[in-house]
């Protein structure tokens, strides 16, 4: 009998990490459901990988089940990638909207998209969630609670998960990476580029493709080996607000 071509779904398809691992999963075989909500950036993917694009705002909840329901009824695996920060205020001066904001998209987001999907990752025997965390789950610094507060939070997600769904066959890994260059700190400083820029200045920045093969290596371990999560940095980054930088 011919072998299934397995099922991915990737959220924050249209840039960054998402961009790089839909490219690593297509590559390695999958057929891959890209969602965010810019969709000419998703088309685009489309047309250079064969990605299967999808309008999708994880903050809301229909958008969520809308995009659901064109899914397969089988799908083995689910990266959890949309979302990011927006500013670097402390806590007494804490823009209230852009909090909650990044609460909905890092951590309710990856809740509604597991809850949508989940029927559909046990049907496929083997499923596998992966979510992206960050440094910003494990450690905090100056100006980053609204983030670490959001991404401690998903990190609380998956360790539950993975006590919630013992005995079932599903997967969960957490992908923890430290700076990694992409559109993050363009859409954390609301487009102020050379402020974005200045955030890698001097050092050697993880690549989106970096954060890809590490996802890659963990969905392909056997089935029995469940891969709690990686956390990877830049050699230049000890902690996340301990970095190396040279001259200037
Ligand atoms: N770059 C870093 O240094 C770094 C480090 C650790 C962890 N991370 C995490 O890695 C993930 C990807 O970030 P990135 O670095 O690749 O940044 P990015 O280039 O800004 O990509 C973020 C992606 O998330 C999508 N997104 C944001 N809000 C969304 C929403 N409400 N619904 C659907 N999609 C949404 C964006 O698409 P649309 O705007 O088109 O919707 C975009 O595709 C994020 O979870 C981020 O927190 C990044």
């Amino acid at each position: 009998m011919e072998e299934r071509q397995k099922v991915a779904v990737v959220t924050g398809a249209s840039s960054g990490i998402g961009s790089e691992t839909v490219r690593a999963l297509v590559g390695a075989g999958y057929v891959v459901y890209g969602g965010a909500r810019r969709m000419d950036r998703l088309n685009e993917l489309s047309s250079e990988t064969g990605m299967i694009p999808r309008l999708l705002d994880v903050t809301i909840s229909d958008s969520v089940k809308r995009f659901v329901e064109t899914l397969p009824d089988t799908v083995d695996l689910l990266v959890n990638n949309a979302g990011g920060a927006l500013g670097l205020d402390p806590i007494s001066e804490m823009d209230e909207e852009a909090w909650l904001s990044m609460y909905q998209s890092n951590a309710m987001g990856t809740v509604r998209m597991v809850q949508s999907i989940f029927s559909r990752l046990k049907h496929s025997g083997q499923g596998h969630v992966v979510n992206i965390g960050s440094v910003a789950a494990i450690e905090t610094y100056v100006g980053g609670a609204g983030y670490t507060m959001a991404k401690h939070a998903l990190r609380a997600l998956t360790e539950t998960l993975r006590i919630e769904w013992l005995g079932m066959p599903i997967r969960i890994t957490e992908i923890d990476p430290g700076l990694v260059e992409t559109e993050f700190s363009l859409v954390r400083f609301k487009g102020d580029a050379t402020r974005a820029k200045g955030v890698y200045a001097g050092m050697t920045p993880l690549t989106a493709k970096d954060v890809a093969d590490a996802v890659l290596w963990a969905v392909t371990r056997p089935p029995h080996v469940n891969v709690d999560s990686i956390l990877l940095r830049p050699l230049d980054q000890a902690r996340v607000d301990r970095i190396h930088r040279r001259g200037g």
